[in-house]
């Protein structure tokens, strides 16, 4: 059976479920991966029986034997990396945000044309049965068209101490903007955004944005780190779509296993990843193992957009803007 050679970069959190996913597929060889932090990448080699590991990104990237590079290094540094992996001829698959500006992220798909390259963004809930579902049933039309999208996304207090090192807009926003664009199919016009910074932190940890497509319809995202630690409840997430015959939506808080124990409760995000004595299973390896169908099928990876993502890049520049200065912009 062919297989997609993979190699990773970045092996942070996030970055080892990738690694997980990927050895869980039996259409992918994982041939390499690199971290920054070498005592990091040496334990993961050793654990998961990688043949190679590296600390230097461009050391990997020199090798002509890797088919897929996977990008899940910080927010702010998956430029270099990607330009990098698709200038010696390699497929990307980049995390969520794409990048933290959109002249970045433009640079980068327009390398990918010149290439002949995928550029794949991860916007893992494309993935999600729940949001999949939604989309599905948006696009059979029995519903009629989407007139109003309101997605929601609360995290607990506690991960923004790591993750305030980048603006909320580029991790939380971009994940329901990509969302907002896939299900109204249209491009954002305009873009009214309020945003508080409740714990004092310099970016905000409340911020709502109000976007209305050229085609109609509005949205409306709200996104947060408030959820308190105590409550233990991981993703607060809520989607609803009015379009003009119906209704779609769900609550991921009341979708999940709940435990409730003498240590309080316990709500785990199953249906993203989860590994179990070895068997994996989520979202994230169905992105994943999707991708690497299409590589080895030449199809194109439709379930995907790296136009969408990038436009939610620049969607997610104007709600910054319009927070900074209060005013609607126009796109
Ligand atoms: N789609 C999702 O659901 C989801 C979930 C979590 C994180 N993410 C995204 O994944 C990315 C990583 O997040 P994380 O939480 O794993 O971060 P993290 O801080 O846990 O890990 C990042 C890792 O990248 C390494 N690194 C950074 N620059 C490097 C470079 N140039 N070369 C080699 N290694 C480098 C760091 O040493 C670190 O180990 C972010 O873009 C984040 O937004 C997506």
């Amino acid at each position: 059976m062919p297989k997609v050679r993979v190699a990773i970069i970045g092996l942070g959190s996030w970055g080892e479920c990738h690694l997980e996913a990927f050895r869980s597929l039996p259409q992918v060889e994982v041939v390499a991966i690199c971290d920054a932090r070498e005592e990091l990448v040496r334990q993961l080699g050793e654990a998961y029986s990688i043949p190679d590991v590296y600390t230097n990104a461009d050391e990997l990237l020199n090798r002509d034997d890797v088919d897929l590079v996977s990008v899940v290094t910080y927010e702010d540094s998956h430029y270099d990396p990607t330009m990098k992996a698709l200038q010696s001829g390699k497929h990307v698959f980049v995390e969520k945000p794409v990048a933290t500006n959109f002249r970045e992220s433009t640079a980068m798909w327009q390398t990918a044309k010149e290439q002949g390259r995928l550029l794949v963004p991860g916007h893992v809930l494309r993935f999600d049965p729940q949001y999949a579902e939604a989309h599905h049933m948006l696009q059979s039309g029995r519903l009629g068209k989407p007139v109003s999208i309101y997605l929601r996304r609360a995290r607990p207090r506690a991960l923004f101490e790591t993750y305030q090192r980048t603006h909320t807009v580029f991790e939380l926003t971009v994940n329901d903007l990509d969302i907002a664009i896939w299900y109204a199919g249209s491009e954002v016009k305009s873009v009214k955004a309020y945003g508080r910074s409740v714990m004092g932190a310099d970016v905000p940890d409340l911020v709502w944005a109000c976007l209305e497509f050229a085609n109609g319809a509005l949205a409306v995202i709200e996104n947060h780190w408030l959820t308190p630690n105590e409550a233990n409840i991981m993703m607060a997430d809520s989607v609803e779509v009015v379009a003009e015959q119906g209704i779609i939506g769900f609550e991921v808080q009341h979708a999940g296993l709940q435990t409730w124990s003498g240590q309080g409760r316990d709500t785990s995000a199953l249906h993203i990843h989860l590994n179990r004595n070895g068997r994996v299973s989520g979202a994230l390896k169905e992105e994943l193992g999707y991708l690497c169908d299409c590589i080895l099928s030449g199809e194109d990876p439709v379930q995907t957009s790296i136009g969408d993502a990038i436009q939610g890049i620049k969607v997610a520049e104007a709600i910054i803007e319009s927070i900074r200065t209060g005013r609607e912009i126009k796109l």
